[in-house]
């Protein structure tokens, strides 16, 4: 019986340590991953790749809303709607989950921003369809972020 439990101890111990350098291993790559959820779970500060650095918001302009949505609907109605998703993603409440200049950034500067964007590129691989660049002027792509803003979760297109 004695001899039993020595025996078991040594497997014990011999398990354990095996665990310990496993967890060893683990901490080698733990910094990489750290860095992607940081980027993946705080959306309202990623601000994107592109001509768009950074944008400081007023009240909303209606008069500008109405302009966005005009550009909008000539633009990027063939793959968006308002409030259902079609070749790309529902826009409603878009302002609530990203930053005013990853929203410009995604218009002016797709094709990096679904290569080189933890977040756009999550997108791309759910929708599979690249978002086109439609080579709007940033003055376009602010009037359509001004759209945007008239947009809640709850809007109708
Ligand atoms: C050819 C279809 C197509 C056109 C045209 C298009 N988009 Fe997109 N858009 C997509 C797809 C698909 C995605 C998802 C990302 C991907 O797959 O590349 C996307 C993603 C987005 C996103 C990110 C949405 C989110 O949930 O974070 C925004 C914002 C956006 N588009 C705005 C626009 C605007 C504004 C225009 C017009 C200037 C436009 N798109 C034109 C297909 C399109």
């Amino acid at each position: 019986m004695k001899l039993k439990v020595t025996v078991l101890a040594i497997i014990v111990a011999a398990i354990t340590s095996c665990g310990g350098e496993g967890k060893k291993e683990d901490k080698v790559s733990a910094p990489v991953e750290e860095q992607k959820v940081a980027v993946e779970t705080d959306p309202m500060k990623d601000k994107g790749i592109g001509p768009i650095t950074s944008i400081t918001l007023g009240e909303i302009d209606q008069k500008m809303a109405d302009e966005g949505k005009a550009v909008f609907l000539a633009k990027c109605s063939a793959c968006h709607k308002i409030s259902k998703r079609v070749v790309g993603p529902a826009l409603a409440g878009v302002t609530e989950r990203r930053t005013p200049e990853w929203i410009m950034n995604m218009i002016l500067n797709p094709e990096k921003m679904v290569v080189e964007n933890p977040a756009a590129k999550k997108l791309l691989e759910e929708y599979l369809a690249p978002m086109a660049n439609q080579n709007l002027t940033e003055a376009e792509a602010r009037l359509i972020l001004e759209y945007f803003r008239t947009k809640t979760t709850t809007s109708e297109d």
